[in-house]
């Protein structure tokens, strides 16, 4: 596992600026071409995006020169991430000036959302410009294009979910499905841009979500991951924001669905359907989660809990809403709830004003949990965010990079640690495809999200196996089937 790989894995790294396409062509109209970077949501949105299209007409490419719309999704949870699209931007530049003069560029997603208006100025070639929640509007706004103008709409709502809307499928396995279940995020982590490009937190109608999960098993797949910002935090009130819910009577409040209720709801859908979801918050985790994990074999024995730092002062800078002993204590309980859990992390290192001692806490963390995998990143100031309005970006760049290697090397060592203790041990594994370095040989992953390789018999994708893992890297299992 090199470390640019666990440095930049926003969630799969693989699929960062994935090309999606669609299969069939309708109504011989038009074609939109569409690249996604940043988070699973970022991913999933592209896919309300094509339906929405679909809709009025445009099939997808990913011939990008044949397009008659091209869109990025974009990502600014990082500078690098902003970076890495405007060099994209670049390049559609050259191909529209090219190959492709008539070609029409659209900004979706969190950078459009932050810079707004701001994007036609400093990119001459963008034409739309389009925020998280305003998707529906695509329809009208492209129109306005055709009529010469450019269009933008960066409006966050407190009502939009995009719950009826059927996903357009684009570019995944056909076995894995992403199924967003929140919008926003209320938490206001004091370095994170996403409050501010996707707006607060709302929950969406767990009946949409259940069809959504059986449509899916209908077509095939045979997983799901539920996504949102804040999993845990998923409270469905009948609509509208999460904050409202103080507001509402004691009987509309004993009728509200949590986000253990819901996960009850999906695992019902069938057994053959496997359900993960992401993000958890620690201070948000309940209990009852843990014990409908438990309950519930297809829900996979999986969390990826965020804990960002390992120093009390750092963590309360960062308005975590919980310490380093909340978090262990929570790391607890998931263990002696779900013995078999496996458990990753996000970390920043770097964050303003830490020092040595809070990085050493980092460390001991690390030490006292073991993490089975990590995202880890050097902090990155976004633009007013609560951390850049009220702090100096003060430590230098070579002690964030100094820092960031010894927690990578910490985890690499951990998740080898991690891995070979599966040795020996039989995992139901859920077969996701080839192996992308030899074709005599399977991928899938165990119900703790590990990646398994094991040779290809005559089993199909979509179906479940049972795996001995004989060998691992920090990375991969290998495994036989038996
Ligand atoms: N700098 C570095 N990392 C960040 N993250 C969020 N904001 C920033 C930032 N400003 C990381 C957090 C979060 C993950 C999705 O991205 O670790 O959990
Ligand atoms: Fe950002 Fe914190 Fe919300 Fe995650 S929980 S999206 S880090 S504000």
């Amino acid at each position: 596992m090199d470390f640019e790989n666990l440095i930049e894995k926003e969630i799969d790294e693989k699929r960062q600026g994935e090309t999606l396409s669609l299969a069939t062509v309708k109504n011989g109209g038009k074609k939109m071409y569409i690249e996604s970077y940043g988070c699973q949501m970022n991913f999933s949105d592209s896919e309300i995006v094509a339906s929405i299209l679909s809709g009025v007409g445009f099939s997808t490419t990913n011939d990008i020169e044949k397009a008659d719309l091209v869109f990025v999704n974009t990502c600014s949870i990082r500078e690098k991430a902003e970076q890495t699209i405007k060099k994209r931007l670049q390049v559609y530049n050259s191909i529209k000036k090219k190959k492709n003069p008539a070609m029409v560029v659209g900004v979706l997603g969190c950078m459009a959302e932050r810079l707004k208006e701001k994007f036609l100025e400093q990119e001459k070639l963008v034409d739309i410009v389009v925020g998280p929640d305003a998707y529906r509007d695509l329809p009208n706004l492209i129109r306005q294009v055709d009529d010469g103008r450019k269009a933008v709409n960066v409006i966050l709502s407190k009502e939009e979910t995009y719950a009826e809307i059927s996903p357009v499928r684009l570019g995944g396995n056909g076995v894995t499905a992403f199924v967003s279940i929140t919008r926003g995020c209320d938490n206001m982590c004091t370095f994170c841009v996403v409050p501010f490009t996707r707006g607060r937190e709302r929950s969406r109608n767990p009946e949409s979500i259940v069809k959504e999960c059986q449509q899916l098993l209908a077509d095939g797949f045979r997983e799901v991951t539920l996504l949102g910002q804040n999993v845990d935090s998923y409270l469905w009130h009948g609509g509208g924001l999460k904050k409202e819910f103080k507001n509402l009577s004691k009987k509309e409040q004993e009728e509200s669905v949590s986000f253990a209720q819901l996960m009850e709801m999906v695992a019902k859908v069938s057994p053959e359907l496997r359900i993960r979801f992401s993000t958890s918050n620690p201070q948000d985790m309940t209990d009852g989660v843990l014990h409908i994990m438990a309950k519930y074999k297809n829900i996979c024995n999986y969390i990826h809990l965020p804990v960002q730092s390992g120093s009390n002062r750092i963590l309360k800078k960062m308005n975590r809403g919980y310490t380093k002993e909340e978090y262990l204590q929570r790391i607890e309980k998931i263990h002696e709830i779900l013995p078999d859990c496996a458990v990753s992390m996000d970390m920043i290192s770097g964050f303003c004003t830490e020092t040595e001692d809070d990085h050493k806490d980092t460390l001991d963390l690390m030490d006292k949990v073991t993490f089975d995998f990590g995202y880890m990143f050097k902090y990155s100031e976004r633009p007013n965010t609560p951390a850049q309005r009220k702090w100096k970006d003060d430590v230098k760049e070579e002690i964030k990079q100094k820092r960031l290697a010894e927690i990578i090397e910490k985890q690499m060592a951990h998740s080898l640690l991690r891995n070979k203790e599966t040795i020996g041990n039989t995992y139901e594994v859920l077969i996701e495809g080839i192996s992308k370095k030899s074709t005599e040989k399977l991928y899938g992953r165990t119900p703790q999200n590990k990646v398994v390789v094991f040779d290809k018999k005559n089993q199909k994708k979509g179906t479940y196996v049972k795996v001995q893992i004989q060998d691992c890297t920090a990375a991969t299992l290998k495994g036989k089937v038996i």
